[in-house]
């Protein structure tokens, strides 16, 4: 019986720690989904029938389920309830998932950590096949690979031994120079160049400001639907993950929410992730009250502003704040190549000393030739050059994928489908009616050898949202006009069966 091995675990928990029992009790669930007691599919007693059996208060059951939702063990669905997820492993020999492809399926999977487990068994960006579709990709074929050799000997021949040692100083100053002015002129930055730190890339310039803004177990506020690196980065760190729902203006605090008070606020404002919602000017500001009102500092993560298509150009958010309280942070992921690994983190006049330092202790930047190649692709013009090629390239792959999909759009009731977020960036995102299974039909559209990502998968507590998201970066124009109609085909399908 599930509720007699919950009892026994909890008090073999209460006996050794100090824990509450809304802990107690995560442990135990989390331990019977690890040992297989609680099967992946398998629906989890409700809250009231748990709490009945546990004899405990409903809030401690209901404590427990949304921490394990958080971190990705169980899934809702719509109207039946709250079910463990497919990708939970199970740890018990013998009964351990088949494949062994999944690293906390291995018989060492018991020595990870508590937060390794939990890191291990979450999903989604992991699952990463790269065919017509996949979000999140670009193109990297188009990238300049010979002029980029070319400036990558010249700064080896040029190396000397200083550009070989770890760097103190936030990285390569004429790098951080150039990402300085563009960042001023295009995106609205209010900065120096000092205030640069050049990071190897987004992932890293989350961890940094988790690190040294919040202590273990703070929480932050993440978007719901959210980016899954900015969630395991929370995660890695030790931070009470807060979901905070994104509607079509960006994340919307409630009147519970603020009863959780953020010590950081996590959001992609210029183009949500996943939902592409753009964060209204008024919602801006609100934002920024609401971080004022806490104390809390916000972390802008403007991930792919450079591919703007249509509507007005949007600024920064850190543009708008007149408090020093928004950390801003970039990449050379979507323009360049993700295997650069150069991101940059603006950070606040007063802090600029601490995160060098801290950045120097924590992980020993270096990679100078690099760095010094880059700041001579920019100050040449090639980086300008190379973002006019791609904006020109990824629009007409965008055009077609939107052409392709007006089928799907007939319905123009306000439940039908509808397209968001395709304003900007790499990826669009077809909302759904919310009858419809978009893991299933993700897993369809597999079947023709696309990958597009269901939204609900995005989704940390929310069983509200379905759809999908579909990448236009990676596939040349050709591909996107030969597999754009079998996507639209096959949702128009499920749509009408
Ligand atoms: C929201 C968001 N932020 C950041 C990144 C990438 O950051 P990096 O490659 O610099 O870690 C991605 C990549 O897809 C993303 O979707």
């Amino acid at each position: 019986m599930l509720s007699e091995f919950l009892l026994s675990e909890m008090s073999r928990l209460g006996s050794q720690d100090a824990l509450p029992l809304h802990r107690q009790l995560y442990e135990a669930l989390r331990r019977a989904m690890l040992d297989g007691k609680l099967g992946a599919g398998e629906r989890l007693p409700s809250s009231r029938d748990l709490a009945q059996d546990l004899r405990l208060s409903r809030n401690t059951v209901v404590a427990a389920i949304n921490q394990l939702s958080v971190e990705g063990y169980l899934g809702s669905r719509v109207g039946s309830g709250t079910y463990v997820n497919d990708s939970v492993p199970r740890t018990t020999p013998g009964r351990a998932a088949r494949g062994g492809g999944h690293p906390s399926a291995t018989p060492q999977a018991g020595r990870l950590s508590t937060r390794g487990k939990a890191l291990a068994s979450t999903f989604c960006a992991t699952e990463l096949e790269v065919q017509p579709f996949t979000p999140g990709i670009a193109d990297f074929s188009a990238f300049p690979l010979t002029l980029w050799q070319r400036l990558q000997n010249k700064h080896w021949r040029m190396t000397y031994p200083d550009m070989l040692d770890y760097n103190d100083s936030g990285g390569y100053a004429p790098l951080r120079r150039a990402v300085a002015d563009y960042l001023r002129v295009f995106r609205s930055v209010h900065l120096e160049a000092d205030q640069v730190v050049i990071t190897s890339g987004t992932q890293q310039s989350i961890e940094l400001c988790a690190r040294l803004l919040a202590d273990h177990g703070d929480t932050v506020w993440v978007e719901d639907p959210a980016y899954w690196g900015a969630v395991k980065a929370f995660m890695a760190t030790g931070l009470s993950l807060h979901p905070v729902a994104v509607d079509e203006q960006g994340i919307n605090p409630s009147t519970a929410d603020n009863a959780k008070p953020p010590r950081l606020i996590y959001v992609t404002p210029s183009h949500q992730y996943p939902t592409g919602a753009v964060m209204s000017l008024p919602r801006r500001h609100q934002l920024l009250a609401t971080a004022r009102a806490h104390d809390a500092w916000v972390l802008e993560d403007d991930y792919d502003s450079e591919y703007r298509f249509s509507g007005p150009p949007i600024s920064s958010l850190e543009g708008l704040d007149t408090d020093g309280r928004v950390f801003y942070m970039g990449t050379f992921s979507k323009v360049l190549y993700p295997g650069l690994k150069i991101g940059y983190l603006v950070v606040p006049k007063p802090l600029v000393a601490a995160f060098k330092q801290a950045h120097y202790d924590l992980n020993r930047p270096g990679q100078m030739p690099v760095q010094a190649a880059l700041a001579e692709f920019i100050e040449m013009g090639h980086f300008a050059s190379a973002l006019r090629r791609a904006r020109q390239n990824y629009g007409e792959r965008r055009q077609c994928l939107l052409e392709a999909l007006k089928p799907v759009l007939r319905d123009d009731t306000p439940e039908g489908p509808s397209i968001s977020g395709a304003e900007q960036g790499l990826h669009l995102c077809l909302r759904l009616p919310q009858d419809v299974d978009d893991r299933a039909l993700a897993q369809r559209i597999a079947q023709h050898g696309l990958t597009v990502r269901p939204l609900s998968a995005y989704c940390l507590q929310r069983t509200d949202l379905r759809g999908l998201v579909i990448g236009y970066g990676y596939a040349p124009l050709a591909d996107i006009g030969r597999c754009g109609p079998v996507l639209a085909g096959t949702v128009s399908q499920a749509l009408s069966g």
